[in-house]
């Protein structure tokens, strides 16, 4: 059986914008896609790349002092470093300036001129050079482009014209044999009563114009750009070069974009294909827009958000290296909202969302699990079979993962990784492998261990398309792991693994300045003031590290998480507490004691228990999300 194909498109990007947030976006998805449909088994074509016939080009290069081709040529550099450094692997990234491209482009004309699809016309009319749109007199208001609201010039010129007006009913067919051509439906509907509305001829070449590609049967004309840039689609993957290749990809599986372009996408470039007796696109996904202050990002409107300036604040504040926080941008950006939603980006939330769940939920439970491997099979994946109501579980999650994945609900599938891993968590709450361990029950302790680096395994391998760089050091951490298949039960027992130490630090929020009222002492000698509890600073702190101590059996030292800084704390409650039970656990801390040696060891505050006869437990703030360094009062 021949392998399936998955071709994944994203729009090819006006070469003289800056790429910004919503460029990342939609190539960030073509790369989840890509991503995912190989981890499916399927070959991928992927591509994305520049759009560089346009006349802003011209004027941006005079403003840079380089001849066109210099500033092309070093602005496409540009942009491929920026996908580089947030892992997107396109298979080609096509430049409209491509030889491959000029020679699709002028065999086009020529079929389209032989099928009798142009003739020559009179154009008159409005042409904003910014979107690179025409626009009717009905249109325009105030002589502004109705998309982007900058002035616009008239143009008055002898143009070829395409005949999409003939195009009409034929749409309307494949619109209504394809309704899942065009999501969400919103899009579909607005796309089908724009057809509906009827449609003109329109204009394809510029005859003023210098920069662009020629016709082939008429030199005085170049090709409007977006007839140009459009074509890219079936350039890349050899329509003129290779037909052989073009058959068995085309046509495309998806084309995505944001709301800004499906006139383009889903009215005339079907016509353009259709008018070779070619087929439209499978699929045109129209994700949703990132906003700043309710507004599309643009780089006229200044109001765009840099996605590298993104990475160096998060790696700054979080201590992560760039490859890592690359990974956390592209995922927060689909954990955030959903695909075809607008959003609107702020950092506070970015690391909220990395708090929760970067550092509590996924990085806790590889701590924890990493931990107890260590500690009673010596490192090595437990001789076991997966707990099998916890194998039911995950595997659900897993058809749940795969069916969102497939209707590109990308939220929704992070969603069911971290069901898995909040289960993780649970489990160790409740199976309590240190109970196991003292009872010497190894056969259950094998089993929930052997069950917990599954469900890591497996998280790992659905998180990939989102984060390849953090789903790497998971698949590295198992030692003789052949097979990433995605499926519960593969994990292969006996091999050593070995997570990170640290993967995800939880980052301390900016302190709130805390006022102190001041109130009277209090006079009466059995009561201690409110000046007096105001002495003490008991702060949220959470347990990261935790070990016997050496010389002493009641003693256990700790490392404690406290804001920016940790401490070392030695607690009286090894007679209690396994060190891995501690693994975790947010506690109260006094931090403002005075250090102490405890046998050799230092100590530098103490961590609140209840305690009442034999028992004794640790005091936790009820919200198991509360902010590492809160105050208590
Ligand atoms: N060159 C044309 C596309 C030709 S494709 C044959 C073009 N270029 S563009 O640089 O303006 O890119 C537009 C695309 O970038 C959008 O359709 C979308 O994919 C992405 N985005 C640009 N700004 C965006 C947001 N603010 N939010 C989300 N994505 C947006 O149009």
């Amino acid at each position: 059986m021949s392998q399936k194909k998955y071709f994944v498109t994203t729009p090819i990007y006006y070469i003289s914008g800056n790429p910004h947030i919503g460029h990342l976006y939609t190539t960030t998805a073509a790369d989840i896609m890509a991503r995912y449909h190989t981890l499916r088994g399927c070959e991928v074509l992927f591509t994305t790349g520049s759009d560089e016939n346009s006349q802003k080009v011209v004027l941006a290069a005079e403003k840079a002092g380089l001849s066109v081709g210099e500033y092309v040529d070093k602005e496409a550099e540009k942009w491929k470093q920026y996908f580089a450094q947030f892992h997107i692997e396109y298979t080609r990234f096509i430049r409209t300036t491509d030889q491959d491209h000029l020679d699709v482009v002028q065999q086009y004309l020529l079929q389209l001129k032989d099928k009798d699809c142009i003739y020559k016309g009179h154009y008159e009319g409005w042409y904003c050079v910014d979107c690179e749109s025409f626009w009717t007199d009905k249109e325009v208001e105030d002589g502004l482009c109705p998309d982007c609201h900058r002035p616009i010039g008239k143009v008055a010129e002898e143009n070829y014209f395409f005949k999409l007006s003939s195009f009409q009913d034929q749409l309307l067919d494949f619109y209504r044999d394809n309704p899942k051509a065009i999501e969400p439906v919103s899009r579909y509907n607005e796309v089908v009563s724009m057809i509906k509305g009827g449609l003109r001829d329109i204009s394809i070449s510029r005859h003023s114009q210098e920069w662009g590609i020629r016709f082939p049967f008429d030199k005085e004309h170049v090709l409007w750009v977006w007839f140009d840039a459009l074509l890219n689609y079936i350039t890349v993957c050899g329509y003129k070069e290779n037909p052989e290749m073009f058959s068995s990809w085309w046509p495309a599986d998806c084309h995505l974009m944001s709301k800004d372009i499906i006139r383009f996408h889903c009215v005339i470039w079907p016509a353009m294909l259709m008018a070779l007796g070619l087929s439209p696109a499978k699929k045109v996904y129209v994700h949703g827009w990132w906003l700043t202050d309710g507004e599309k990002m643009s780089k006229s409107k200044g109001n765009i958000v840099d996605p590298t300036m993104v990475l160096d604040a998060l790696s700054a504040r979080t201590g992560i290296p760039k490859a890592l926080a690359a990974d956390v941008l592209r995922w927060f950006m689909f954990r955030e909202t959903s695909f075809g939603d607008d959003s609107v980006f702020s950092m506070e939330r970015l690391l909220d969302r990395y708090n929760y769940d970067l550092a509590n939920d996924l990085g806790n439970l590889i701590h924890r699990v990493s931990a107890m491997t260590t500690q009673y099979f010596q490192g090595n994946v437990p001789d076991a079979k997966i707990i099998s109501d916890e194998e039911a579980f995950f595997t659900d999650q897993i058809f749940h993962y795969l069916r969102f994945m497939d209707e590109n609900r990308f939220k929704d599938a992070i969603e069911s990784v971290w069901n898995l891993l909040r289960r993780g968590n649970k489990m160790i709450e409740e199976y309590k492998p240190w109970e196991l361990f003292k009872k010497e029950d190894t056969h259950s302790l094998s089993s929930v261990l052997y069950s917990l680096l599954e469900g890591i395994r497996c998280a790992g391998i659905m998180l990939s398309p989102f984060m390849p760089v953090f789903s790497k050091q998971i698949a590295d951490s198992f030692k003789d792991q052949k097979n990433c298949s995605l499926g519960v039960g593969f994990l292969q027992t006996h091999q050593t693994v070995a997570f990170p130490s640290v993967l995800f630090p939880r980052v301390p929020k900016k302190k709130v300045d805390e006022k102190k009222e001041s109130k009277p002492p209090s006079k009466d000698e059995s009561f201690c003031s409110i000046d007096d509890f105001s002495k003490f600073d008991f702060r949220v702190g959470q347990i990261i590290q935790a070990e016997k101590h050496p010389d002493a059996d009641k003693l256990l030292i700790l490392k404690v998480q406290i804001g920016d800084c940790q401490k070392q704390i030695v607690a009286g409650i090894a007679k209690y507490y396994e060190p891995t039970e501690l693994l975790g656990k947010k506690v109260v801390v006094v931090n403002n004691l005075q250090p102490v040696t405890l046998r050799g060891q230092k100590s530098e505050g103490m961590i609140l228990c209840a305690s009442h006869k034999d028992q004794l437990s640790v005091v936790t703030p009820e919200d198991g999300a509360m902010y590492v360094g809160a105050r208590v009062k």
